[in-house]
């Protein structure tokens, strides 16, 4: 058995060419199903569909063979337990500091940044020598700087529009980001010729 973990959305929709270029082709549709363990063209291939910030921890432990997940996210999990063999070039966008258009410059006290990358952003500001106080966040980052819960946050980055359309303005590049196909290192030996080949098939398609 080989078990593909995905997220719904983007990467679902952007990896479905990828794994019909493996002869990997759903017979069910995550947007119409409830299923969470979607079934294949292949009876002994499964995709488990969850979140995305999930993918990396369901490869890290075996619960799924290969996933596909953003670098944001890997950047953010540490990439512990996986090989990550494939850049897929897909759902591709930036992790960047934002903050407000108007920003003033803070008076006192350290620069607040909110994020559901915690990891990224303390690692990011540590390499520049700069005291922060982290506010984790699990999503619409961009209404912390509006409500002056921070100064900072650090998002995905895609066109920009989301940032315009909320007064920010992008501050720094901290990474270019695609999805990653990544692999469980226990897997990588076991199933070592099923494994490669759809590696390579995905490779192809990718070049
Ligand atoms: P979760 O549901 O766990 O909060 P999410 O909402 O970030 O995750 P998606 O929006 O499907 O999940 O994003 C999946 C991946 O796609 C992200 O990890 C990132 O690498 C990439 N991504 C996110 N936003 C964009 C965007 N606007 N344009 C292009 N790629 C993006
Ligand atoms: C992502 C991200 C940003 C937006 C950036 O949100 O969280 O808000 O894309 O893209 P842009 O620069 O093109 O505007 P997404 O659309 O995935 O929604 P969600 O993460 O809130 O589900």
């Amino acid at each position: 058995m080989i078990t593909i973990a995905l997220s719904k959305g983007r990467i679902y929709k952007e990896t479905l060419p990828l794994l019909a270029a493996a002869d990997i082709v759903p017979t069910d549709d995550p947007d119409k199903s409830r299923k969470l363990i979607l079934d294949t063209n292949h009876d002994d291939v499964k995709l488990v569909i969850i979140r995305a910030t999930d993918v990396p921890t369901y490869v890290q432990f075996g619960a799924a063979d290969l996933g596909v997940a953003g670098k944001d996210v890997l950047l953010e999990h540490g990439g512990e337990g996986l090989y990550e063999p494939l850049d897929l070039k897909i759902a591709k966008c930036k992790l960047m500091t934002a903050g407000l258009v108007d920003a003033k410059p803070r008076v006192s006290g350290r620069l607040r940044v909110a994020t559901k990358f915690t990891n990224v952003a303390k690692r990011y500001f540590e390499s520049r020598g700069e005291q922060i106080e982290l506010i984790k966040l699990y999503g619409s980052m961009e209404l912390g700087p509006i409500v002056g819960l921070s100064d900072l946050i650090v998002d995905v980055v895609d066109t920009g529009n989301t940032l315009k359309a909320n007064g920010l303005k992008p501050v720094d590049h901290i990474a270019d980001i695609s999805s990653r196909l990544v692999v469980n290192k226990a897997s990588m030996k076991m199933k070592h010729e099923k494994i490669s080949a759809i590696i390579d098939q995905i490779s192809a398609a990718v070049s």
